[in-house]
């Protein structure tokens, strides 16, 4: 009769990073193929996290090998969790002392079940094993009460049911690319008189968080990510992009705002970092609502890429939510197209009385 390998599903304080780093090779390595990420940096932050012994999460463990983990953050009330990864494991039948210790591919689950004959747990399942105990911990935590997750490595349905089963409600997102060869000319800035635009400054940041909660009230990206419907929130959220290099390593040449000359007001920006040496990422881009449909977003989004290129950049990248039609417009319109999807997932606690 066959049998079927036990995973044990571990607090991810227990562990120092040297017993992940297979598992945060091999997702790496995913992020690479997938999404032209170099995760590098990443996995270093998420190592020195690990070896401080205090990131909430679980650890799959497979016959004495960590094979998968997946962790949070808290931010007061609200819990985001981060990533979940795991390796698939060879098929059992395959699996001899001569195998324990070796490395197994770099497959995440995202729809892959294992075959008949492939009784040890896939990585999907081990994945969904993991949300459930992070599910589990959180959703019973009296002092949260939402919990947020942009899982953007998977692909958008491969763990949506078991979101949704929890509570979750799912927000398709578009992981969108362009390309940038070709587009060597200095794009014209044609702006009224009282407007002036101007690289990223340091002092930018509390201006910027004014914008952008100013810009996303009533949109559906405030759904998602409750940092953007305060000035406060928004400015914790470029605290993290800008100082802490929250998704790539900040770029400030390529990021670019645009201020009325009189008031100072800032009225419009645009975002980006470096994913890799040949990526680039628009962390974001918004206009204040008084400035809108006057060509001040498809600017800055050709500004941002000709100083992506001239610092080397073959492609740039950004995520949309799906139902953000006007801004996918803007993007299909400047050639970019949709090269992932993947979802944002939010659960709220229902407020008593
Ligand atoms: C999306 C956003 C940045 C567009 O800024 P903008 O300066 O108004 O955009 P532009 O004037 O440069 O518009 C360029 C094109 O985008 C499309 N577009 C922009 N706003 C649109 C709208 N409300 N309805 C339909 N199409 C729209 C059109 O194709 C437009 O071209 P056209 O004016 O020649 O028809 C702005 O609406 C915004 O800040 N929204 C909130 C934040 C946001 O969604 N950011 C993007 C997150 S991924």
């Amino acid at each position: 009769m066959a049998s079927t390998a036990s995973i044990e599903i571990l607090d991810l304080r227990h562990f120092a990073a040297p017993v992940l780093r297979p598992v945060l090779d091999a997702e790496g390595e995913l992020w690479k193929q997938r999404l032209h990420w170099d995760y590098r940096s990443s996995t270093r932050l998420l190592m020195q996290y690990l070896d401080s012994h205090m990131l909430p999460g679980y650890a799959a463990v497979e016959d004495g090998h960590v094979t998968g983990y997946a962790f949070c953050v808290y931010e007061e009330t609200k819990a985001v969790i981060g990533d979940v990864f795991a390796l698939s494991s060879p098929p059992l039948d395959s699996q001899d002392s001569s195998l324990s210790g070796s490395l197994p591919g770099p497959r995440s689950g995202d729809g892959i079940h294992a075959s008949a004959r492939q009784l040890a747990p896939s990585a999907h399942q081990i994945e969904e094993t993991l949300l459930k105990h992070l599910f589990e911990t959180l959703l019973n935590s009296p002092q949260l009460d939402r919990v947020e997750s942009q899982l953007l490595l998977h692909p958008s349905g491969a763990h949506a049911g078991i979101f949704r089963e929890a509570g979750f409600q799912l927000f398709r997102r578009l992981f969108l690319v362009q390309t940038l060869q070709g587009l060597w000319n200095q794009p014209r800035v044609d702006l009224p008189g009282s407007l002036e635009m101007r690289p990223w400054r340091d002092e930018d940041l509390s201006p910027a968080g004014r914008l952008i909660s100013d810009a996303y009230r009533d949109h559906p990206d405030s759904i998602i990510n409750d940092q953007y419907r305060s000035i406060h929130g928004s400015q914790r959220f470029l605290h993290n992009i800008v100082r802490y290099s929250g998704c790539g390593v900040f770029s400030a040449p390529v990021s670019h705002v645009v201020v009325e000359r009189i008031s100072r007001r800032l009225v419009a920006l645009v975002l980006g970092s470096r994913v890799s040496p040949e990526s680039g990422h628009i962390t974001q881009l918004c206009v204040h609502p008084e400035y809108r449909r006057r060509g001040l977003a498809r600017m800055l989004l050709s500004v941002c890429a000709f100083h992506f290129m001239r610092l080397g950049a073959t492609e740039i990248s950004l995520t949309v939510t799906e139902s953000n039609t006007e801004a996918i417009d803007l993007y299909r319109a400047e050639g970019y197209t949709c090269a992932h999807k993947f979802d944002a997932a939010v659960w709220q606690r229902e407020s008593i009385g």
